[in-house]
């Protein structure tokens, strides 16, 4: 971790650039649009709030959704700022343009302690091009840079990157510095047994995952359809899960490595299998699956069964950090989320004796909330793509960018 924190900044007095991930899950309901889950604003107040004490002038840049670098309404973050400046109770000044004279005057405006968001920046082309005349536009508004938004680091953007080379200093955020500690940093040199749950539909999302943490863990759990791709390749029936069939050679190939390797690599014991995919569905369990049995034909296993979470929750009591990524069944339908809620379950329970959990992002953060258990894990991370990425050992373009210690 040899980049420069915001802590290490001098920001009184001065105009301060922080990338925030505001792109957080919405509805429009009778036409008004609606926050579903505000986490990730309000994983990014301890870094204004740290600014705003400190007598800086916060100038917040973020983008939302994927409007293809055109100004379009549905996109717009005045939404954000209104939730925002009920978070923080203070005023959030919002500018309509992203660069340019108008938005200049909306951070001039700013007093010391003062905030300021403006609108989407992919609503410019630029942004996503990662154009430098762009990222010098968002520079000039402000004098220091703070990266915050871990959840937009592994995209090398105007406003994650590229900004840095225009900007005197570009710090971390308070948020950066977390995430980066859990899911780097506490990995390095893990408290063992250290145990990786994967799941999630392929295999081929999650393959430089497995293999760069191949070199660190001792247990793989594997849940989730990507399970029956490992399956098809030892020999177990799959009936009709979905297989993704050219990855079948690469599933012998870790399967191998595994072994080489001396980690324990387990697969799912036995199955809730089904007939009909919907919220109504009775899945049935499938008993032990050997090899040369399986999944019925013209069945679909659609989450592990209830002798593979007993087996799974004693490997999850054993160990000291548990890292997971990917539910282990279709949890989104009540009927199919029995795996994935088990093991959330095993997990908060192994946190609560000392051990270290860190939720990796995506899926699995979904369904730990809906559990209701995300108070009880060490760690959740508010990046999906950029967890994924960083677990791979890949470096973060919005990380790489930032000043040296
Ligand atoms: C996310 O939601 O994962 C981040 O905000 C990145 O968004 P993107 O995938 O549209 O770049």
């Amino acid at each position: 971790m040899a980049k420069i924190s915001v802590r290490d900044l001098s920001v009184r007095g001065k105009k301060v650039l922080v990338r925030v991930d505001f792109n957080v899950p919405t509805e429009e309901k009778d036409g008004a649009v609606r926050i579903t889950d505000d986490t990730r604003i309000r994983e990014s107040l301890p870094t204004i709030e740290l600014l705003r004490e400190r007598g800086a002038r916060v100038v917040l840049m973020a983008h939302f959704g994927r409007p293809k670098g055109q100004p379009n309404p549905k996109y717009t973050l005045r939404p954000v700022a209104e939730h925002l400046s009920g978070l923080l109770k203070a005023p959030v000044a919002f500018s309509p343009e992203v660069v340019g004279a108008s938005a200049r005057a909306v951070v001039d405006s700013l007093q010391d302690g003062g905030v300021a968001l403006l609108e989407n920046v992919r609503f410019h082309a630029e942004e996503e091009a990662n154009e430098s005349g762009f990222a010098k536009a968002l520079a000039d508004l402000g004098d220091l840079f703070v990266n915050d938004a871990f959840g937009a680091a592994h995209r090398a953007h105007a406003s994650t990157a590229g900004i840095a080379q225009h900007c005197a200093q570009s710090a971390m955020g308070l948020l950066m510095e977390k995430e980066l500690q859990y899911l780097q940093g506490e990995l390095e040199k893990p408290q063992r047994p250290f145990l990786v749950i994967l799941g999630g539909s392929k295999v081929s999302d999650k393959i430089g995952v497995i293999k760069a943490l191949m070199e660190k863990a001792d247990v793989f759990l594997i849940g989730g359809a990507m399970a029956y791709t490992f399956y098809k390749a030892i020999g177990i029936g799959t009936g009709k899960s979905r297989v993704e069939a050219d990855k079948v050679g690469l599933a012998v190939e870790l399967l191998e490595l595994a072994k080489q390797k001396g980690v324990k690599f387990l697969l799912p014991i036995d199955n809730l299998e089904t007939q009909e995919f919907s919220a109504t569905a009775q899945p049935r369990a499938t008993g032990i699956l050997e090899v040369g049995g399986g999944i019925t034909e013209g069945w679909e296993a659609v989450d592990i069964g209830p002798e593979t979470v007993k087996k799974y929750a004693a490997e999850i009591a054993q160990a000291k950090t548990v890292l997971w990524n990917g539910p282990v069944g279709v949890f989104e339908l009540p009927p199919f989320a029995h795996g994935t809620r088990g093991l959330a379950e095993a997990v908060a329970n192994v946190g609560q004796s000392g051990a270290v959990t860190i939720i990796g992002g995506g899926d699995s953060v979904t369904a730990v909330k809906q559990f209701g258990l995300a108070d009880k894990m060490t760690f959740i991370s508010t990046g999906g793509g950029a967890s994924l990425e960083l677990l791979e050992g890949r470096v973060l373009p919005g990380v790489a960018a930032l000043t040296e210690k």
